[in-house]
């Protein structure tokens, strides 16, 4: 038995973006009444958890994340009666919602922004943050450099500086304002009544700066009083911070039960692509190593690809530049000069060998793992559209018109589905797939269920085993069960002696692998090029218990 069950520790999540996932009129955007369409197809795929990118009305400059109406639906999306149809729907079949909190900023047309800049004494002036002056060498560069060079920004009406750490259009709320914190508690109530599970509190790291614009830097009880609210409001809702940083900043957000439940591990990301690039396991061993202590209910998100850039801020220089040059081999394919603009796909050449190596090792990595819609049928990106649009192109369900997402004119959609090269939607799709036993998706299916069944990932205790193999990286969980994964991340066979077997084992167990492998001896295991093989460790009690019993039946 597992002591405390905390659903997110044995979670398997889903990303996907309303606007792009399909579409239910066929106007060419996405919307709720799709979503819910496919929400037969999400749960048998198995994914236990969807995490909704911003749904809410929006001029739509950032993907959504640039809010004007914290209460409402994008009328371009459906409405909020659509809205609680999908949180029932996914209720329906066992799926829970979690959605993106954006706090730290609203869009410049939120009704705050524009009542603020046009009158200096209304309320919601201090909603933001202003200065007379542009303020100089400020202490912080903007998020998106490239884009942005500064992170004040002249507003003609309000006739001072506003701050704003992303986008200029995108004014950052002055956190330290009682008025907003109730604002904060009162559009997460809201939301919590509707159903939905938690949030995914957006640029955490940077907003936690906000939270005291005069000294900065500093933590102070923005996120302990978000953790009140929610625990007081909620059973079970949890918050996840979206937060990147040295382990010593991220390890702040894991405070007992007072802050984050929950935070994207971008640290064992950035390791985990300079191992994959390297063929090498330490870097994935180092990244387990560096991660900062926490309390047993909280949790890691392990990911690969999102919405976003691959962002390798957290390595070393030579090691970025090793990603870099094998992942992103042409300059578009790099952004705000620390990032990768790419699926997972192509930056592994469409090989599924590789693929399955990466997922295998996401899925057993400490934590819990969410992938990004279209990641189970290895969807490529389009470069040549702008930013991180490149990796939000519609949902490849089928062979049809604009993949399945929508029978509208191409021209009509947000931006043009994937129609050439080996990612075509012609070629790649749910339906071709879902009929070859072989497939990325059937493969991805079995991954997610064995997942599922093996609760001591997210909450047993890990140890990461010494072998000889440079490429090979062992990792044996503790719980009730024991259970024990390899992984080759190198392109030659190989054999390694696992050092994990104690007297009171008796054998090892297979559970799942890239391909049919001899039976163990005894601790020697072979491997592939890039093999995996997920073990579950048989204790000699259990075994020798039931000879006996068949002894007795005889
Ligand atoms: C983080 C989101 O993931 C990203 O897409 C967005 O641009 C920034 N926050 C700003 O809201
Ligand atoms: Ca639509």
């Amino acid at each position: 038995m597992i002591e405390k069950d905390f659903w997110y520790k044995n979670a398997v999540m889903y990303t996907l973006d309303v606007e792009t996932f399909q579409d239910s009129n066929n106007d060419g955007i996405g919307d709720f009444r799709g979503l819910i369409s496919r929400m037969d197809y999400l749960a048998t795929l198995g994914i236990n958890c969807i995490w909704l990118l911003p749904f809410y009305p929006s001029p739509n400059r950032d993907n959504g994340y640039d809010i004007m109406d914290y209460y409402s639906v994008d009328s371009r999306l459906g409405n909020l009666g659509d809205f609680a149809s999908f949180i029932q729907a996914a209720r329906e079949r066992g799926i829970r919602v979690i959605i993106d909190l954006v706090i730290n900023h609203t869009s410049n047309q939120h009704p705050w922004f524009l009542e603020a800049r046009k009158d200096k004494n209304s309320p919601y002036r201090d909603y933001y943050t202003w200065s007379k002056e542009k303020p100089e060498n400020p202490e912080y560069e903007p998020a998106f450099k490239g884009e942005d060079n500064s992170i004040w920004e002249y507003d003609e009406v309000a006739k001072e500086y506003f701050l704003h750490r992303f986008y200029n259009h995108q004014p950052d709320l002055n956190l330290a304002n009682p008025a907003v914190r109730k604002e904060i508690h009162q559009i997460m109530g809201f939301w919590l009544a509707l159903g939905v599970s938690g949030f995914r509190v957006d640029a955490a790291h940077i907003l936690v700066e906000n939270d005291d614009p005069k000294d900065q830097g500093e933590f102070h009880d923005l996120i302990e009083d978000m953790r009140e609210f929610i625990t007081t409001h909620s059973r079970d809702a949890i918050l996840l911070a979206e937060a990147s940083g040295p382990p010593e900043v991220v390890g702040k957000f894991f405070k007992g039960k007072e802050r984050m439940h929950m935070m994207f591990n971008f640290l064992l990301n950035q390791h985990t692509f300079l191992a994959l690039a390297t063929e090498e396991a330490e870097p994935v061993r180092e990244g387990i190593a560096i991660l900062p202590e926490k309390d047993f209910s909280s949790a890691w998100l392990n990911f690969l690809r999102h919405h976003d850039e691959l962002n390798l801020e957290d390595l070393k220089p030579d090691q970025q530049k090793v990603v870099f040059e094998k992942y992103a081999p042409n300059k578009d394919m790099l952004i705000f000069g620390r990032g990768i603009r790419r699926r997972l796909a192509p930056m592994l050449n469409g090989d599924q060998r590789r693929l399955e190596l990466a997922y295998s090792l996401l899925f057993s990595s400490p934590g819990t793992p969410v992938i990004q819609y279209g990641a189970e049928i290895g969807m490529g990106d389009d470069i040549s559209l702008p930013g991180r649009n490149s990796v939000r192109t519609a949902m490849q369900w089928s062979p049809e018109r604009n993949g399945g997402f929508s029978e509208a004119s191409p021209s009509k959609l947000p931006r043009p589905s994937i129609s050439q090269s080996d990612y075509s939607y012609k070629r790649l799709n749910v339906i071709q797939q879902q009929c070859q036993p072989g497939s990325l998706l059937n493969w991805m299916e079995r991954l997610i269920r064995l997942r599922r069944q093996c609760p001591e990932i997210g909450n047993g205790e890990l140890e990461v085993l010494k072998v000889k193999h440079k490429a090979v990286l062992v990792c044996a969980y503790r719980l009730n069960f024991e259970l024990v994964v390899v992984h080759n991340l190198g392109g030659e066979a190989c054999e390694v002696t696992l050092p994990l077997l104690k007297e009171d084992h008796e054998s090892l167990i297979e559970i799942f692998s890239d391909s049919a492998y001899p039976a163990p001896k005894e601790s020697e295991v072979e491997l592939n090029p890039y093999g995996y093989r997920w073990f579950r460790i048989r204790k000699k009690e259990v075994h020798e218990e039931a000879q006996q019993k068949k002894k007795q039946q005889k």
